[in-house]
């Protein structure tokens, strides 16, 4: 298990559709502890396995109880393999985005605000949620890494796009 390096944004397999998980074996559960760690190490709410330079559609996220972000509902640590989503309705809500494949980088990305997504664990036991809020944008920001987008090809207006650091206090922050 290892803290692994982050792909930055312009490296060919973040724009690479991500090959489909066909066995639930030791090598995934190597490739998800991976994962984890690094997106530990690097305090991210989620992380798509190209980010780590693997080829596979696997994300991983959480939201824990957290001070900096009072307004979010934590969301429960999850592992998703061969995700499908369903946006339901269509209601958007407008969020800071932030990734760790570009890091130091924010921008205004408007998200689907429910959506039902359905999918495995790392065990290849079935998942079925139906989910709204932060949670809902998480795993839309995670699963696009799987289809090769990245959060900035999302913004709309790329004013609303710039260096975190610049944009402190002109929007309200949402983790990486
Ligand atoms: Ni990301």
């Amino acid at each position: 298990m290892a803290v692994r390096p982050v792909l930055k944004m312009g490296e060919p397999l973040l724009r690479a559709v991500a090959a489909p998980v066909t066995q639930f074996d030791a090598q995934l559960l190597a490739l998800v502890a991976d994962m984890d760690d690094t997106m530990r190490a690097l305090n991210g709410a989620g992380i798509a396995a190209p980010q780590i330079g693997v080829s596979a559609r696997v994300v991983i996220f959480e939201l824990q109880d957290n001070p900096r972000y009072p307004h979010l509902t934590p969301v429960p640590y999850t592992v998703l393999v061969n995700p499908v989503l369903t946006l339901l309705g269509t209601e958007q809500d407008e969020g800071w985005e932030g990734c760790l494949s570009v890091p130091g980088m924010r921008g205004l990305v408007p998200r689907s605000r429910r959506l039902r997504y359905r999918g495995f664990d790392a065990h290849g036991e079935p998942l079925d949620r139906t989910v709204e809020g932060f949670h809902a944008r998480v795993v839309q920001h995670e699963v696009d890494h799987l289809d090769g987008i990245l959060f900035p090809q999302r913004v709309r207006d790329l004013a609303n796009f710039g260096f975190e650091e610049a944009l402190a206090g002109q929007m309200t922050l949402m983790p990486d």
